[in-house]
């Protein structure tokens, strides 16, 4: 289930979740927003658009067919766009349509990230829509594995799941099928994290979180963390 595997499988067909910036959302992103509770707009805006620069160089991880790559491109005129995924995204992203900005990167592992990255080259890290498949461990190795990446006092922001905000929120309404509750991480494609355990995995990697929750949405938790000396 939430292995790599599963991932790599389950995502082959490309999602996507509309255009996030747009003021009236698409159905598609309506109906994710309704599950998620919030707005993709305000969490671009609030959650991502104040860590960028028009020069910055962000690397996303896991991008899909690029909902939100397309916003970033929008708001680094001038910087780079690298993008990781288990699924081959060139079709979907067309690099070619962003010469010099936009590189896709196709990934077995997060062993990948130090073959294909220099140390000290990003200053953002992304993430939406993704660790929340990935079980705690590997969730651990991908902020492991991408710390060394992002420059010293450079930033990560991660959305990811969170048991004790989706328990309040509810189940049914959150889109996640309520017998999750009784299996195992591996047998379920919303495994268990909550903020105290993605602390402590992130300052385990050596991040410093710098806010375990914006309180953007109110099903998951979006994380703000910086690299520091
Ligand atoms: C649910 S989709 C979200 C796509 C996009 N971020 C969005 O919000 O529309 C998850 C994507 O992340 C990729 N993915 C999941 N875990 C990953 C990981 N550990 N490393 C790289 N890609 C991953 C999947 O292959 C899939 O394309």
């Amino acid at each position: 289930m939430p292995t790599q595997d599963w991932l790599k499988k389950e995502f082959g067909y490309g999602y996507d979740s509309g255009n996030v910036l747009s003021i009236f959302p698409s159905s598609v992103r309506r109906k994710e927003e309704r599950a998620i509770g919030g707005s993709y707009r305000k969490v671009f805006r609030q959650g991502l658009l104040p860590f960028l620069k028009p020069n910055s160089k962000i690397l996303e991880i896991g991008p899909g067919r690029g909902s939100w790559s397309k916003a970033i491109l929008q708001h680094i005129p001038q910087g780079e766009l690298h993008v990781v995924d288990f699924q081959n995204v060139e079709s979907w992203l067309q690099p070619s349509r962003y010469p010099g900005r936009l590189y896709c990167h196709q990934i077995e592992d997060s062993s990948a990230y130090d073959r294909i990255f220099d140390d000290d080259y990003f200053d953002v890290c992304w993430s939406f829509g993704v660790l929340c498949h990935n079980n705690l461990d590997k969730i651990e190795d991908v902020l492991t594995q991408t710390i060394p990446k992002v420059k010293e006092n450079g930033y990560a922001i991660h959305h990811y799941g969170d048991w004790e905000k989706l328990e309040n929120y509810g189940w049914e309404k959150g889109g996640v099928p309520l017998e999750f509750r009784d299996k195992q991480d591996d047998e379920i494609w919303w495994p268990r994290n909550a903020q105290s355990q993605m602390t402590a995995a992130a300052q385990r990697a050596g991040w410093k979180v710098i806010n375990a929750d914006l309180g953007l949405v109110q099903r998951d938790s979006i994380a703000v963390l910086q690299r520091c000396n």
